[in-house]
């Protein structure tokens, strides 16, 4: 036996850690990352989140400490989740311009001015019933939503937010909020939409996190059922033709695929989501020893770069920039 002539050799590529240095396709960046924050109206100090360990919520008194942590290690954007201490039918502590979100708002940009804070804007946390908008017996009414999101996005604007993220899936409400944003004067102000979001088993940490769960059935009728690829790309398209500017898919993990698709067939920036689920499992494993948690969210981050994502959301991302330091 003989062996053939080799012309074409990958491996000669990969010989040395310069030379694959110098032949990488993809790169990370801190510059790539936005940190989720709980901030909770009936607390006085932090209360670690069971299913989501490194994960707290905070009280109003250390947002500016945090969004200061976050700015020092050079993470460019901030997003805010309220946990508001009353809640009622319609969620109307989402347009409290004294409300906890639109406080932290305020907290976070006389701490940290030049950091971009942004609001995820929808209802689930203000509602007694933890749906993502009015109901009509059990269903969320599509449109008496859009109303208070037009509020809700405006009262965030009033409080100085940078970027409204609309995230409640509801029909039209990237028009609804521009329209809104433009009328009341905020025509300069970004928003970014979660386009494209399942309804996903991964957002169950993030429902205790952020008390949001919905007392009965789920956010099937308003959520994307994650069996569907063509729908996504209809929803990208949608929130792109009613003027979003940056488009979100998520979760992300299960959905590289669409990652990708929305990327090649879209022009805008798009964020991906690295949910709670995708979170605890990882610092499940890695706690058992089961995982080097370093190698694998790192690994995770490139991917959801490679698969297309310009901006990640992730827990992970006060460790990220600081392991992104220690590399350089
Ligand atoms: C609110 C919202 C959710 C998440 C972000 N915004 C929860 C949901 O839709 O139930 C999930 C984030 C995560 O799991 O990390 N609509
Ligand atoms: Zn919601």
């Amino acid at each position: 036996m003989s062996l053939p002539d080799l012309l074409i050799r990958p491996r000669r590529l990969r010989r040395s850690a310069t030379v694959r240095r110098m032949v990488r396709e993809t790169t990370l960046s801190v510059d790539d990352l936005i940190y989720p924050i709980f901030v909770d109206e009936t607390i006085d100090a932090e209360v670690p989140v069971a299913s989501m360990p490194g994960v707290s919520r905070i009280p109003l008194s250390q947002v500016g400490a945090v969004a200061q942590e976050v700015a020092a290690l050079g993470i460019p954007g901030l997003i805010l989740f309220g946990i508001p201490a009353e809640k009622d039918a319609v969620g109307s502590g989402g347009w409290d311009d004294k409300g906890i979100v639109q406080e932290a708002i305020r907290a976070a940009k006389a701490a940290a001015p030049s950091l971009c804070v942004i609001a995820d804007t929808c209802f689930c946390e203000y509602t007694d019933h933890g749906h993502c908008g009015v109901l009509h017996g059990e269903e969320v009414d599509n449109d008496e939503t859009l109303l208070n999101l037009q509020k809700e996005a405006l009262s965030y604007a009033r409080a100085g937010v940078d970027m409204v993220a609309p995230s409640g899936m509801m029909d039209g409400m990237i028009a609804a909020i521009r329209d809104a944003l433009d009328e009341g004067g905020f025509a300069d102000l970004p928003i970014m939409s979660y386009a494209v979001k399942y309804a996903s088993g991964y957002f169950g940490p993030f429902r205790d996190a952020a008390d949001s769960a919905p007392n009965f059935g789920d956010r099937a009728s308003y959520q994307m059922d994650p069996a569907n690829r063509r729908e996504a790309l209809k929803e990208a398209w949608l929130d792109v033709e009613e003027g979003a500017d940056m488009l979100m898919v998520k979760p992300a993990l299960a959905y590289m695929d669409i990652i990708r698709e929305i990327k090649d067939a879209t022009q805008l920036p798009l964020a991906v989501y690295n949910v709670s689920g995708e979170y605890a499992m990882v610092k499940a494993a890695a706690e058992k020893g089961w995982i080097d948690e370093r190698r694998v969210v790192m690994e995770t981050m490139l991917g959801f770069k490679r698969a297309g994502a310009d901006l990640i959301l992730t827990y992970h991302a006060l460790d990220v920039a600081r392991w992104l330091q220690e590399i350089d």
